[in-house]
């Protein structure tokens, strides 16, 4: 290789470098742990990188070694033996080393086995083409309630979900913090996590269930206990904002009919509970950033946003109204 050619890769690696880097952090990276889970298995794959660039070398080294070599025959014996050790005894032995460090990683893992967490007392998500119904349980005195396309943790508190589906099979998955874990229709599947950090990170669905399966995520904010308190708190006590337009229409317009604002509207299960839907940072699941503009293109055609919704469009509703109806779910705070 002419030097020429070699500064130009080294040239390219340069500008690559700090992308494949900065690739790793952030709040949807397996690389990035921020729960007890997600930091095993990223100690697991460090292991595993380490020791398969170590072999991958050693290879190399042997090629490069065996091309420079003056050509010559080799004794039975000793290709018998470099067969038997390089082909049999160190394979067997890497193997099985890694074996017994998985074997003795997986209750770290799957901490859940073993530590049986009634079904009340868990969370419940709920997997709907394309979005994600959150059920929290009943807590020291503090109501249960449904919520949607967000979760909210406790820091350093172990949690326990438990996970089902309505329609196809999703799976979920909180890459900063653990998991994976599919959700099956007709069995609910459970799985444990432990938060380490605070921070907002986002959780995309991991099983392929439909055209929008790509728009299907949420987020996960972990908060100190209080904040958490103070959420939950505001969550199970409702919303009743003031009487406004867009609240009238939101109702004129036949939105109650599949979206509720628990304290306001009747309850209505087919589409994501709206109640505090102004502090959510996404529209449609993780697609489009909370905004009035995006709630309105949402309403006006969902599927041009994500195909295959199952909300209708509502292009025939006045742009007026429309607006009255954003405004009105962007102050749900
Ligand atoms: Cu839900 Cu993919």
């Amino acid at each position: 290789m002419s030097i020429q050619s070699e500064r130009k890769i080294f040239g390219h690696l340069q500008v690559v470098l700090p992308f494949l880097v900065t690739g790793c952090a952030g709040r949807q990276s397996a690389l990035d742990p921020a729960g007890q889970e997600a930091a095993e298995v990223y100690h697991l794959s460090v292991v595993m990188v380490i020791g398969g660039g170590i072999i991958w070398l050693t290879v190399i080294g042997l090629l490069t070694h065996a091309c420079r070599r003056r050509r010559s025959a080799w004794s039975e014996e000793g290709a018998g033996r470099l067969i038997a050790w390089g082909g049999v005894a160190f394979p067997v032995i890497v193997l099985f080393a890694l074996l017994v460090y998985t074997i003795w990683l997986m209750p770290s893992i799957r901490p859940w086995l073993g530590r049986a967490v009634a079904e009340p007392d868990r969370i419940q998500v709920i997997g709907e083409q394309f979005w994600w119904r959150v059920r929290y349980p009943a807590e020291e005195g503090v109501a249960g309630f449904e919520t949607a396309n967000e979760i909210r943790l406790p820091v350093g508190e172990r949690v326990v979900f438990s996970l089902r589906a309505d329609d196809v099979i999703h799976s979920f998955w909180i890459p900063s913090l653990g998991g994976k874990m599919d959700m099956i229709p007709g069995r609910t599947n459970v799985l444990s996590l432990l938060p380490t950090k605070t921070g907002v990170f986002r959780a995309p669905c991991a099983e392929f269930c439909g055209v929008s399966h790509a728009y299907m995520a949420f987020s996960v904010v972990v908060m100190e206990r209080d904040a958490f308190d103070d959420w939950r708190r505001k969550q199970a006590s409702g919303n009743r904002p003031e009487g406004s337009k867009g609240e009238r229409l939101f109702t004129h317009h036949g939105c109650v009919g599949c979206h509720s604002v628990r304290g306001t509207t009747p309850i209505a299960g087919l589409g994501p509970d709206l109640t505090h839907f102004a502090d959510r940072s996404t529209v449609g699941a993780g697609t489009l950033a909370n905004t009035r503009k995006n709630i309105e293109r949402f309403i006006r055609d969902p599927s041009a946003i994500k195909p295959g919704a199952k909300m209708p469009a509502f292009d025939m509703v006045p742009p007026g109204d429309i607006a009255a109806i954003s405004g009105y779910l962007a102050g749900l705070r």
